[in-house]
C-alpha cells in the first residue's frame, strides 16, 4: 500500500534561502528566467528583421549581365530582368539611319536615338519589352514576328507600332518603351540593372 508524504513544505517566511553573489535563490532565478526570456525575443525578431533584407536570389535579380556577342546586326533577343521582358537588339545601319532621320519635335516623345542608346553603341538598343499602354509584349524582337509600320516593335493587343528606336509612332502607346539602366562592361557583354 503506498504510503502518503504527510511531509509540509515550509512556508516561504520560514526560510531562509542560500544568496548568491548577495542575490537570494529565488531572485536569481527570476533574474534567470527574465534573461532567457530576453533571448527569445531577440530570437523571435531577428528572423523578422531578416526577412526586411533582400535575399540572395532578389539581390541577384537586381542586375543581370548578358553576352551579347551572338547578336548580328538586325537581329534581337528576349531575356527578362526584375521579372520584366527586357529587348537587347543590334541594329543595323539602316535601321540606324532610318530613327536618325525622323524628325523628333512631331513625335509624341520626343527622342533621339542617340538619347536612348549609349555613345559609341547607338546599334545597341536596349528597351523593356513592355507596350507603354498598357502592358503587353510587343513583337518584332523574336525571328519573324511583325516588327510595324515603323520596322521597329509592333503591339497586337491595341495597335500600337514603335520605330527602330524603341519610340512610340502610332497606337494608343502614350511613351516610348522604357529603357532600363545599363552599362557595358565589354563590348560583348552588357549589365542591366
Ligand atoms: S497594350 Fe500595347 S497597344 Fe495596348
Amino acid at each position: 500500500m503506498a504510503s502518503i508524504d504527510t511531509a509540509v513544505e515550509p512556508s516561504d517566511s520560514a526560510v531562509s534561502e542560500p544568496e548568491i553573489g548577495g542575490v537570494r535563490r529565488r531572485d536569481f532565478i527570476n533574474v534567470a528566467a527574465v534573461s532567457f526570456a530576453g533571448v527569445g525575443v531577440v530570437a523571435t525578431v531577428f528572423p523578422l528583421v531578416n526577412q526586411m533584407n533582400p535575399s540572395a536570389d532578389v539581390l541577384a535579380l537586381s542586375s543581370i549581365e548578358v553576352d551579347i556577342s551572338a547578336i548580328e546586326p538586325g537581329q534581337a533577343i528576349k531575356t527578362s530582368w526584375r521579372k520584366q521582358p527586357i529587348f537587347i537588339r543590334n541594329l543595323t545601319a539602316a535601321e540606324i539611319t532610318a530613327a536618325n532621320s525622323v524628325d523628333v519635335s512631331g513625335l509624341r516623345d520626343p527622342q533621339t536615338l542617340a538619347e536612348r542608346t549609349v555613345a559609341g553603341k547607338e546599334n545597341w538598343l536596349i528597351t523593356l519589352g513592355v507596350c507603354t499602354h498598357l502592358g503587353c509584349v510587343p513583337l518584332g524582337a523574336a525571328q519573324g514576328e511583325i516588327k510595324g509600320e515603323f520596322g521597329g516593335y509592333f503591339c497586337p493587343c491595341h495597335g500600337s507600332h514603335y520605330d527602330t528606336a524603341g519610340r512610340t509612332r502610332k497606337g494608343p502607346a502614350p511613351t516610348n518603351l522604357a529603357v532600363p539602366e545599363y552599362s557595358f562592361l565589354s563590348d560583348t557583354v552588357v549589365k542591366i540593372g
